[in-house]
């Protein structure tokens, strides 16, 4: 079995998820460098006695954190004596946006062991570029020099909207999925969630709705009595404001929705229609499950079914 060590800063806990990812794919130890940018001495020792040292750093300003390379830095003592000389080397990382300047970082992985003498070892994967490339393929972003993960939040959301809402004492969106649906539950009443206030309700249409009516925008400023006067109707308060929501899919019936204030909220996580529909309806579907396997109390009823 070879020694595999991978040592890793991460400020936030995403580079962690990765690091944690790699070592049980890898069979490997984890070290993870403080967030003093230091090492302890048994990981340093690791890293001496592994066959391969896998390198992971968040991309923060197009290149690894200042905490890892205070432990680059560091590794100058290995490097004089040329101690980690013809071990395997491997680096990932992951950023906020798509490219994120990550590449930056790979290289700056990669420099650093070729300076250390050793041998890099790329992801050896074709890259997900066919039309059926999902997210969650392994290699999405398309790289050979090392993993890059996908794009996620960036820190200051975590800062403004994340919450301990299992009361540990901490926040920890990665652990605890109680912290995680209190944080969503945040960001949607900061951004405007009415609680108990409708999302969306389906259209029916004469044909091809008025284009100015879709040009409103996602935002709702269309009242329902006007929208049925001209030809969108839908079975809701025609004093509602709304907004007119067209699901477009090849070969297949346009949809139209009428989007209350409770679905621009959604678009403010994610602008697509058709992820805050998804979210919507899933919400629905969880609903109704659960309206129909708990105790009938009343309680239950008022909370998960529909009147
Ligand atoms: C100081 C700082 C600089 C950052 N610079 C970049 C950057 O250059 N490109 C990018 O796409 N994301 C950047 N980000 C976002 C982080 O790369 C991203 O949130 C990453 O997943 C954080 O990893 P961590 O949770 O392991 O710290 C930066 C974040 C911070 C805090």
């Amino acid at each position: 079995m070879p020694n595999i060590v991978v040592v890793f800063h991460s400020g936030y806990g995403h580079t962690q998820r990765m690091a944690q990812a790699v070592a049980e794919g890898a069979g490997a130890r984890l070290a993870p460098i403080g967030a003093d940018g230091s090492l302890s001495a048994e990981d340093w020792a690791a890293l001496d006695a592994a066959d391969a040292i896998i390198m992971g750093s968040p991309t923060y300003m197009g290149s690894v954190s200042w905490q890892f390379k205070k432990f680059a830095d560091d590794s100058s003592k290995a490097w004089f004596v040329q101690k980690w000389k013809d071990k395997l080397f491997a680096g990932f990382t992951n950023s906020a946006t798509m490219n994120g300047d990550k590449h930056s970082t790979l290289h700056y992985l990669f420099t650093l062991a070729q300076q250390h003498s050793g041998l890099w070892v790329g992801t050896g994967m074709m890259p997900s570029n066919s039309k059926a490339a999902t997210r969650n393929d392994p290699n999405y972003v398309g790289s050979f020099a090392g993993a890059i993960g996908i794009p996620q939040f960036m820190p200051g959301s975590q800062r403004r909207y994340a919450v301990d809402f299992d009361g540990d004492q901490r926040v920890d969106l990665s652990g605890s999925v109680d912290d995680a649906i209190g944080s969503v539950a945040r960001f949607l009443e900061q951004h405007g969630w009415q609680t108990g206030q409708p999302i969306a309700v389906q259209a029916a249409t004469n044909g091809a709705p008025d284009p100015a009516l879709l040009q409103a925008g996602i935002r709702p400023s269309l009242k329902v009595a006007e929208l049925a006067d001209k030809g969108v109707r839908a079975d809701t308060d025609p004093q509602g404001t709304v907004a007119l929501i067209d699901l477009v899919s090849p070969n297949k019936d346009t949809e139209y929705w009428l989007g209350f204030e409770n679905f621009y909220v959604i678009t403010r996580y994610n602008r697509s229609s058709f992820y805050a529909m998804s979210v919507f309806q899933l919400g629905e579907e969880i609903r109704n499950r659960l309206c129909a396997q708990l105790p009938a109390t009343a309680g239950n009823r008022a909370r998960y079914c529909r009147a």
